[in-house]
């Protein structure tokens, strides 16, 4: 063997251990503590509408579930519901297409008319925010005109997403309803 040649090959065998001691780290990895630097926390605002059918032609909520006591229940108590909503620029449903929300509601409350909503609001009417996500987990007292959401997390463009939203009935019939949703979110990306 020439001296190129033992060179190439003990640089061959430096980086196989390398790469390998690298993986044997991995394979044994469970937790790391590190500086946390990130970049600039910036809010986004949204401002969109969420259609919320139970029937009609095209419903996109449906009740997968209830106690035996809620058809009685004044407040539907323990009903529970599974959504994939449209989230729409305008009122209009047939406005611009922002994103879904989609999750699971339910009445939560024996004394009131209230909810308990995790949903995942996740938006595709934009390049910017294709796909990311916002997890909102609150209770949703719906008889109230204005009402205030936790978002408790995010993906995509909101990962490490916090903020709240408010939130008010724009329409509703029957079963079915239109909600006014104005998002402030916190994050990073
Ligand atoms: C409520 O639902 C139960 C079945 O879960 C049914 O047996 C009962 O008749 C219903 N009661 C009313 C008032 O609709
Ligand atoms: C929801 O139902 C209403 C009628 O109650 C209808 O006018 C509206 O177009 C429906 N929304 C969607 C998104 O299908
Ligand atoms: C969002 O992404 C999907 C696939 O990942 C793509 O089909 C769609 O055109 C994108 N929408 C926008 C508005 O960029
Ligand atoms: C959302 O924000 C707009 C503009 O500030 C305001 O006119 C509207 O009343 C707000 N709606 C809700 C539900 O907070």
């Amino acid at each position: 063997m020439g001296a190129v040649e033992c060179f190439s090959f003990l640089l061959v065998v430096m980086v196989l251990s390398i790469t390998q001691s690298q993986a044997d780290q991995n394979v044994n990895w469970w937790s790391e503590t590190v500086p946390y630097e990130m970049g600039m926390k910036k809010m986004t605002k949204l401002h969109f509408y969420l259609h919320n059918n139970i029937t009609g032609d095209y419903p996109t909520a449906f009740k997968i579930a209830e106690t035996p006591g809620a058809n009685i229940s004044a407040t539907r108590f323990g009903e529970l519901f599974m959504v994939d909503n449209p989230l729409t620029e305008g009122p209009d449903p047939n406005s611009r297409l922002v994103g879904r929300a989609q999750g699971l509601y339910g009445s939560s409350e024996m004394n009131e008319l209230s909810l308990i909503m995790g949903m995942s609001l996740v938006f595709t009417g934009d390049k910017k925010f294709n796909g990311s996500t916002i997890s909102v987990f609150t209770r949703n007292p719906i008889t109230h005109k204005e009402r205030e959401f936790a978002i408790v997390g995010g993906t995509g463009y909101f990962r490490y997403a916090h903020g709240f939203i408010s939130s008010k009935t724009y329409w509703a019939s029957g079963k079915n309803g239109i909600v006014e949703y104005n998002c402030s979110i916190v994050h990073f990306e």
